[in-house]
């Protein structure tokens, strides 16, 4: 049975008086997130690198849902950018209930060509970067006993070729996924993530697929990539009343996808012939 999400299951006050900070709120797959959750009654502040978009966003957000969104520029890899954002979130709403780690940076590359730079960038952005946001987010989900979810990927379930720097930080975000659950729970802060698959009309998904690869439908055990939505609704679920007892748990919305082997999509020959070239 096929069933299209285009109505949301969940009731429309579920996050009534809720507040959410979300890195890279300002577009894909977690601005699907902030825009669900503020249909379902929260109020949201969104974080990311380019001051103009991340207003854009929080404009579009707001008169999307009638509910209100500020932006705030800043970078993952700085601490203090988050710590100073997320204060002025805090001290605007009185509290911050929801923090969303969505932010990240990838590109394919074989790990051959891969210089240092481009390595440590990935895994300061996608690693470090959702530390930072977990760590600067503390004291305000110690006052709600709120919840933190990470936007992890399934790269590093398998040898995905083109991915090792981004494949290294996402296992390192669902290590630290683990971790936080069990050092924070007893504050009653929940810790979790969800691995999203390939998901249409994204960056990420435009990005990451190699040339000459259909990554659509035939690749899918599903017999379609996901949707922005799809994503939405794991993460009301996570986020809501409904996953009271769930912590520490790495959700895959990914369709099958990982399941079959594929990775990237690009099967040996393929990325080996990669040579040099930039893809
Ligand atoms: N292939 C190989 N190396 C690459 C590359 C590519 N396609 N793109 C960047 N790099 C390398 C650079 O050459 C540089 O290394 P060097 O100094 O040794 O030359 C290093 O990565 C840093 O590049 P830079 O452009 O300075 O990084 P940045 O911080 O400005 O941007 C990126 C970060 C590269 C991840 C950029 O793609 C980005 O900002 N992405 C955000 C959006 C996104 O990727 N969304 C998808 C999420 S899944
Ligand atoms: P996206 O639209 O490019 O989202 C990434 C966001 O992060 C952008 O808004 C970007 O905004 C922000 N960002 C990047 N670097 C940053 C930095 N250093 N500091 C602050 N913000 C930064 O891509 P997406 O495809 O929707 O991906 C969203 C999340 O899903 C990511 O965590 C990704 O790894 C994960 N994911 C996606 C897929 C997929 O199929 N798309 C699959 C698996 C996992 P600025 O550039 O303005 O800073």
């Amino acid at each position: 049975m096929s069933v299209e999400p285009t109505l949301s299951v969940f009731q429309p006050n579920i996050f009534d008086g809720k507040v959410a900070f979300v890195t890279g709120g300002g577009s894909g797959i977690c601005k699907g997130i902030t825009e669900a959750l503020m249909r379902h009654g929260a109020k949201a502040a969104i974080f990311s690198r380019s001051l103009d978009k991340i207003q854009d966003a929080a404009k579009s957000l707001s008169s999307a849902t009638g509910k209100e969104c500020i932006g705030f520029a800043g970078d993952v890899r700085s601490y203090t950018d988050l710590e100073a954002a997320m204060k002025k979130a805090r001290d605007h709403y009185g509290k911050i209930d929801i923090v969303i780690c969505g932010a990240a940076g990838n590109f394919l590359s074989p790990a051959e060509n891969l210089s240092a730079n481009g390595f440590k960038t990935v895994v300061e952005i996608d690693l470090l970067g959702t530390f930072n946001t977990a760590k600067a987010a503390l004291p305000y989900l110690k006052e709600s006993q709120g919840s933190l979810l990470s936007i992890s990927a399934t790269f590093h379930y398998m040898g995905s070729p083109l991915q090792v720097h981004c494949a290294a930080a996402k296992a390192g975000v669902d290590a630290m996924t683990k971790t936080l659950a069990v050092e924070w729970g007893h504050y009653g802060i929940r810790v979790n993530a969800i691995a999203p698959g390939p998901i249409a009309e994204t960056v990420g998904l435009q990005k990451l697929t190699p040339k000459n690869i259909d990554y659509s439908d035939s690749l899918m055990p599903i017999q379609s990539v996901g949707k922005i939505r799809d994503i939405e609704h794991a993460s009301l679920f996570m986020l809501g009343p409904g996953a009271r007892f769930i912590t520490g748990h790495i959700l895959v919305v990914d369709g099958g996808h990982w399941l079959t082997g594929m990775g990237t999509g690009a099967p040996p020959a393929m990325w080996r012939n990669a040579g040099s070239a930039k893809l």
